[in-house]
Order: C-alpha cells, then sequence, then structure tokens
C-alpha cells in the first residue's frame, strides 16, 4: 500500500525579532499580560526585502537539501498562505522559478491557519493514487503586513515565517501519512479574517489588517480540535496514549494546552515554539515540525498527531508514523 512519507523538512524565520518589550512602546499592553494569555515572548518580523516568496524559497531549498532531493524531482508544489506576494500569479509559481522546480505545478492554498495541514491532505491524494511521486508542501506567511500594529487585540499575536516538508510515498507497512481529516464551517467567517476593502452602508470599512473576535476564535477552537484530532486518530487506528508528538498549529499556548488537556495527552508531548515565534497562521505547522525534526526527536515508527485551525473557520486533524 502506497503511503505519503516525510522525506525532508525545513524552515526559514526572518532575523528581525520584536519583543513583547517593543510592542509596549507602540500600544497599551504589557509583558506579563501577553505571555499570560497567549505564551508569546517574541516574534519574528520580515525586512523590507523579504516577502512570503523569498521565505517560502528560503524554507524549500533546506527542506530539499535536509530530504536530498533535487528540485527537478518535485512534482507538486503547493503553497499554504493568505499574504501571497501578488493577488495573481500564486505565490507558488514565484517559489517554483525560484527555487528551479521546474517540472512541478504549483498552486496556493487559502485556508488560514490550517492551510499547510490542507495542503499537506491534498498532496497526499496525489501521491498516495500513484499520480506523483514527490510534491513539496509549504506554508509561509508576512503576517506584520496585514496586522494593524495599532490595535493591541491583534499585533500581540502575529509573526513572519515559513516551513516546508518534502514527501514522497512508501511502501513500508504501517509507516508514513495514516489519516487526515479536514473541515470547514462557514457560518464563522466573521469571526476571524482579513477582510478586503469595501465601502459598506454604514461607512466605509477599513479593509486590508486582521480582525479578529478572540473569545469566540478561543472557545471554537478549543471545542473543535479535541473532536478532529481525535477523529483521525480513530481513522489511523490509534489512540491518545499511542501518541508520541503533537505537531500543532501554534495559535495560542493556551488553546494548545486545553485542547491536550482534553484529549489527555500531556503538553511535553507538544513542541512548541509560540514563546519564540508567536503566530505564523499557516508557516506555524511546518516550521513547527521542522525544528523537532531537527532537534532529532522524531524517531521511526514514533506516532505524530497534528492539529491546525484557522479563519474560515477552517480546521484540521492528521495522525503519521514517523
Ligand atoms: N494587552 C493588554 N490588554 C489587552 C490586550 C493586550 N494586548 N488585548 C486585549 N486586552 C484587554 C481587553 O481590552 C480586555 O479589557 P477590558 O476587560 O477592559 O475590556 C481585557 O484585556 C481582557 O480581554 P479578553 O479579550 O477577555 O482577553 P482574553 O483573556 O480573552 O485574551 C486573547 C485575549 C489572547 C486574544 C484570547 O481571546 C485568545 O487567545 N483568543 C484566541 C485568539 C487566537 O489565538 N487567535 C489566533 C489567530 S486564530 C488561530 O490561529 C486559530
Amino acid at each position: 500500500m502506497l503511503r505519503t512519507v516525510i522525506l525532508g523538512t525545513g524552515s526559514y524565520s526572518p532575523s528581525r525579532v520584536l519583543t513583547n518589550a517593543d510592542l509596549e512602546q507602540m500600544v497599551a499592553t504589557s509583558g506579563p499580560w501577553i505571555v499570560s494569555r497567549t505564551g508569546i515572548e517574541e516574534r519574528r518580523i520580515a525586512a523590507p526585502e523579504e516577502s512570503t516568496v523569498t521565505m517560502a524559497a528560503a524554507a524549500a531549498r533546506s527542506a530539499l537539501a535536509f530530504a536530498g532531493v533535487d528540485p527537478l524531482e518535485i512534482d507538486m508544489i503547493i503553497l499554504g498562505t493568505v499574504t501571497g506576494d501578488a493577488m495573481t500569479p500564486a505565490s507558488a509559481a514565484y517559489v517554483q522559478a525560484a527555487i528551479g522546480a521546474s517540472n512541478a505545478f504549483a498552486f496556493d492554498v487559502s485556508a488560514a491557519c490550517a492551510g499547510s495541514l490542507y495542503a499537506l491532505s491534498i498532496a497526499d491524494q496525489f501521491l498516495t493514487s500513484g499520480k506523483i511521486r514527490r510534491a513539496l508542501v509549504i506554508g509561509a506567511e508576512t503576517l506584520s503586513r496585514v496586522t494593524d500594529w495599532t490595535n493591541r487585540e491583534t499585533c500581540v499575536l502575529f509573526g513572519d515565517g515559513a516551513g516546508a516538508m518534502v514527501l514522497g510515498r512508501g511502501e513500508e507497512e504501517g509507516r508514513g501519512l495514516l489519516a487526515t481529516s479536514l473541515r470547514t464551517d462557514g457560518s464563522l467567517t466573521g469571526i476571524l479574517g482579513i477582510p478586503r476593502a469595501t465601502a459598506r452602508a454604514e461607512g466605509v470599512f477599513e479593509g486590508g489588517k486582521i480582525k479578529m473576535r478572540g473569545r469566540e476564535v478561543y472557545k471554537v477552537a478549543t471545542r473543535l480540535l479535541p473532536e478532529i484530532v481525535g477523529e483521525a486518530l480513530a481513522q489511523a487506528g490509534v489512540t491518545a496514549a499511542d501518541v508520541d508528538h503533537v505537531i500543532a498549529h501554534q495559535a495560542n499556548a493556551r488553546i494548545i494546552e486545553s485542547v491536550l488537556a482534553n484529549l489527555g495527552v500531556p503538553l511535553e508531548k507538544c513542541w512548541m515554539n509560540i514563546s519564540r515565534f508567536g503566530n505564523t497562521s499557516s508557516a506555524s505547522l511546518p516550521i513547527t515540525l521542522d525544528e523537532a525534526n531537527r532537534a532529532g526527536r522524531l524517531k521511526k515508527g514514533d506516532v505524530i498527531a497534528m492539529m491546525a485551525i484557522g479563519a474560515g473557520m477552517t480546521w484540521g486533524g492528521a495522525v503519521l508514523r514517523w
């Protein structure tokens, strides 16, 4: 049986660090408030010459080098992003050119923070059907450019970065991607998003910046993520007790703690980096996977549960055996 396997991971984070102390100079907030509500201590901000495409390409090159795969061997590139360099063409097309993956077809997926998990699930279909041999899944975001830096309720949360994984197919019994489960609830579009600028009856509505009803996002995320991870675990034929590692979209430390407590998985099994990167949306999950991988944390045969949720709301869970 063909299964999707991860051949290599990579990531890229801009060098500029924005600390909570820096934010105290910009809006009425405090470091202790941010840490206690979100777990975030600092985040990375892209330099003017950097973009979603440049960061995605850097993460992709790093993942390809790790996997020992030539860019020409890649058949498909899927980039999860909500902050692409252009409305069209897709940022994945720019990445394809930048890394020289000229045999790959390439497109973006817009599923917010769940974007790279959606991309992983799509790639899985192409790989396990035998249609393609190698895929590159990337999540990359320049959220600093859609953040309202005068709004303390959102500006403390987000950061920039990119993560990537090179996928192939394997036939070793029981190893690889065992299950993915995706969901959308479009009745919740109003609680989180980046609306375009539109004239409304009640006046001009300022678009282009992140708008969020934080408390509602928190409630929805803590309710939906345990359900979807449970569903993916059942589909994979394993239980929460079998999980060796959790690779989670780093939305908010409190959301992750609540979801893991609900699932009965100890927090030590979850690789956390939100304190250093904040919420990097679709980049978050592949950056986290790359860190855990490069730290040597993931051992052959380990069961990894993944989860992500974002605007839409879109959410998903995945289970793989490393
Ligand atoms: N600094 C200081 N005070 C603040 C800040 C800030 N940065 N932001 C809000 N406050 C104030 C509020 O104005 C409010 O003041 P009030 O009581 O005088 O009205 C008070 O703090 C409490 O506000 P709440 O919104 O109730 O704070 P809460 O404990 O809910 O924390 C937070 C806010 C962190 C946004 C929380 O709701 C949350 O974690 N929501 C989930 C949001 C999230 O993770 N979004 C990520 C994007 S979506 C995703 O990736 C899934």
